[in-house]
């Protein structure tokens, strides 16, 4: 018999587990974007690193959501939850002092499944959700390192970062009503990625985009994120303008005019906020789209492996948790995402669930992964 252990870290050195993974992928095709590599005969299961639109069993359904439950079980108190909502700047600005830009990976699968990202003019008519109703079929390779179980920052007790207020950024930017001169005002294509990292996704842009007439702003609430993506060799001016911003903070304005982006981009960032701050802030940046601005969202889906991975005492709320360096992450399903993007008043062009087994040839092992990508589009 198979432990939850076994299920979701399944060593299979010598056989292929069929109790643990569904080994037929789809028989009828990929019938979405995300790649295309389908794991059809068990014993190829240690060909590839990666299997593509992976199936779960019912019986993997509930074992999941069995771990979940009981991983969730055990909430942190309430009386001690706040810091990780008042101090998140905080922990994720001493997660960039420490790890610096060592961490995540960059995002070199951007424009295969995020084709918006370029002016109409420059793309491949086939690549186009907004115009075809559908995506390119390129492969998305791993996009985000899991952190879940990484130890604590080092420097706990170093001083508090400078993080954004509304005044700051007021005072930095000015009142949105009174945004008349402002980087990138004479670009005729506006893109802006929240939660930018290290600029991981901002450096594939600014190398895709110069002398196109685009241009792309780049923001996150941690100044040591923000310092790293200024000083790296590709940050320039002429394209690019990154800033320090807490996308929480209601009354912090974009050094943009409203109804002036042509894309906004969250990838694996609004998983980071409470769930219930996440519809104010879409809202928010909702307004800063044009009518026909596309709105690009990848993140963690239910039971990923990292939702499953969290020990007993590090839920904050359902499906929301606590890493041991105080940074939080939410697990979305595919309903959560068009609530969150059509409240707001967008329209579905994407909403896909991306399941995927992924391989570790070296050790053995198979793991499912779950991530969300999802595309919004401003009509009106
Ligand atoms: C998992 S990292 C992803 C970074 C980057 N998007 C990437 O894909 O490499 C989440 C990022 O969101 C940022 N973040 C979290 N909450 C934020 C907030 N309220 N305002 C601005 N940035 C935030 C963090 O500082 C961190 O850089």
């Amino acid at each position: 018999m198979h432990t939850y252990k076994s299920l979701y870290l399944c060593s299979v050195a010598k056989y292929v587990c069929k109790f643990c993974i569904r080994l037929q992928s789809t028989a009828r095709g990929p019938s979405a974007p995300l790649g295309a590599r389908l794991l059809t005969n068990p014993e190829d299961i240690f060909q590839h690193n990666m299997w593509d639109h992976v199936q779960w069993t019912e019986e993997e359904k509930e074992r999941a959501r069995e771990k979940a439950e009981d991983n969730s079980s055990v909430h942190i108190p309430l009386a001690e939850q706040g810091k990780f909502d008042t101090e998140a700047c905080g922990y994720w600005d001493r997660f960039y002092e420490t790890h610096r830009n060592k961490f995540f990976k960059d995002r070199r699968w951007l424009f295969q499944e995020f084709p918006e990202l370029l002016p109409l003019r420059l793309r491949s008519p086939l690549a186009d959700v907004s115009q075809a109703g559908n995506s390119s079929s390129g492969r998305t390779s791993e996009t985000c390192q899991d952190h879940s179980s990484d130890p604590p920052p080092q420097h706990r007790d170093a001083d508090s970062p400078v993080c954004p207020t509304s005044v700051d950024a007021q005072a930095a930017h000015g009142e949105e009503t009174l945004v008349t001169s402002f980087p990138g005002q004479h670009a005729d294509f506006r893109i802006l990625e929240v939660g930018c990292g290290v600029g991981n996704s901002v450096y594939p842009i600014v190398k895709s985009i110069k002398e196109t007439g685009a241009f792309v702003y780049c923001c996150d609430f941690s100044p040591h994120a923000i310092q790293l993506v200024k000083e790296h060799p590709d940050y320039d001016q002429s394209v690019c303008h990154a800033f320090v911003h807490d996308l929480c903070e209601e009354g912090a304005s974009f050094p943009v005019p409203l109804q002036s982006l042509d894309v906004v981009m969250a990838v694996f960032v609004l998983s980071s906020i409470h769930p219930a701050r996440l519809q104010a802030v879409v809202n928010r940046l909702t307004t800063y789209l044009k009518p026909g601005g596309v709105f690009l969202f990848r993140d963690y889906g239910r039971y990923d492996l990292s939702q499953l991975r969290f020990k007993k005492g590090q839920c904050l709320a359902d499906h929301f948790y606590t890493r041991g360096d105080g940074t939080c992450v939410y697990f979305f399903t595919r309903d959560e995402v068009r609530s969150l993007f059509t409240n707001a008043g967008l329209e579905e062009l994407q909403n896909l669930e991306d399941r995927r087994l992924q391989v570790n040839r070296g050790k053995k092992v198979v793991m499912h992964r779950v991530w969300m990508q999802s595309k919004y589009q401003k009509t009106h």
